[in-house]
């Protein structure tokens, strides 16, 4: 009994969720991790929001379909891909990096490290750029999956115009809890968004006013000045920084932000419309170190949603195709022999 005891106490620290370990490659591709943070820092030296835009794609790719890089995918002639989606496009960044990432892990080690996988540790690695050092081991064992089409990024991720019960539903749907939602919203802390995610707010909010009674007239004036009524049509690459105090640190100002009517989108503004959900923001205002914990947890929690393990999709060559069918075959029937897939 007290061995049983011991055994389960040990589990959360080598296996997390569904199969995925920490130091999944640590025989079969041990340079992984290196290659992977050496082609997000050298991106990261050229724009240091690449940091966001990493973030970003990791948590787009974990609510569609489960973190299986479906979001890396391109669109074909005859199929639409998530990345392609409203949701997506313009907006999400990346992808080079990745496609460095990917080019640098097949040199060392063919055919072994997956799409999903590597944009896993991108993103801790973008945490810990822009996080003060912040960082956290990622479990790994991801599979590339096969499909990837506009509609399941459409339904799949949660719209900046959401109202509270949305969201919580939104993430709920996805395993994480409501708490999981307003720690991951701290995302928000740093990077950008293009106008018209927040020009709902700016003009013709209602019939009774012209602009959102809950955002700063102050902040209000600014955000007009940057996009004009016209920008969506007009400049449609213009953005905005999403924290107004510290926009290229990962800190709790994004919270200090909120509850001073300085959220940018709607569903940023939600979260105080909750009594629960703005307890977590009231206490995150007040204790950086305490959210940096709990978002550290919660990224390892996003990254388990709905993974491919074992024999189930595919290791993908190139992130942005899905192997033919003779790759695929290769691949299956060469992976019990090769030492690459001795972890499966
Ligand atoms: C709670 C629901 C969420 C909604 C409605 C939402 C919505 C958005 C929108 C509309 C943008 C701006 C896109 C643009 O126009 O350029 C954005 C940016 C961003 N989001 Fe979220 N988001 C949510 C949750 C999250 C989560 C969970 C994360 C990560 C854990 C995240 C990380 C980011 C980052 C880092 C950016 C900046 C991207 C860049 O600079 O390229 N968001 N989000």
């Amino acid at each position: 009994m007290k061995s049983f005891i011991f055994i389960l106490a040990l589990l959360p620290v080598t296996a997390i969720g569904a199969g995925l370990k920490v130091g999944f490659y640590s025989k079969s591709c041990p340079s992984v991790e290196t290659l992977v943070q050496q082609a997000v820092a050298a991106a990261f030296k050229n724009n240091s929001g690449i940091a966001a835009g990493l973030i970003r794609l990791h948590f787009h790719d974990c609510f569609v379909r489960g973190c299986d890089g479906s979001v890396l995918i391109d669109s074909t002639s005859n199929n639409t891909a998530e990345k392609d989606a409203a949701p997506n496009n313009p907006s999400l960044r990346g992808f080079e990096v990745i496609d460095a990432a990917k080019k640098a892990v097949e040199a060392a080690c063919p055919r072994t490290v997956s799409c999903a996988d590597i944009l896993a540790f991108a993103a801790r690695d973008s945490i810990a750029l822009t996080g003060s050092n912040l960082t956290y081991k990622v479990p790994a064992g991801r599979r590339d999956g096969r499909v990837s089409t506009k509609q399941d990024a459409v339904n799949n991720l949660p719209s900046p115009l959401s109202t509270a019960a949305e969201l919580v539903g939104n993430f709920t749907r996805k395993n994480l809890t409501a708490e999981d939602m307003v720690v991951l919203s701290g995302a928000h802390t740093v990077g950008r968004s293009h106008c018209n995610s927040f020009t709902n707010r700016l003009y013709k909010f209602s019939n009774a006013s012209d602009v959102d009674p809950t955002i700063s007239p102050g902040y209000a004036f600014l955000l007009k000045s940057i996009c004009p009524s016209n920008s969506s049509q007009f400049f449609p690459n213009t953005t905005a920084a999403m924290d107004l105090m510290t926009p290229g640190a990962l800190d709790n100002r994004y919270y200090l932000g909120l509850a001073n009517n300085l959220g940018l989108f709607t569903s940023d503004q939600a979260l105080l419309t909750n009594a629960t959900l703005k307890a977590s923001v009231d206490e995150f205002v007040k204790n950086d170190k305490k959210w940096k914990k709990k978002f550290v947890k919660s990224m390892v929690k996003m990254g388990d949603i709905d993974v491919l393990t074992g024999t189930q999709g595919e290791i993908r060559l190139n992130c942005r195709v899905i192997n033919s069918g003779s790759a695929a075959l290769e691949l299956t029937t060469t992976r019990t022999g090769s030492s690459g897939f001795d972890q499966i």
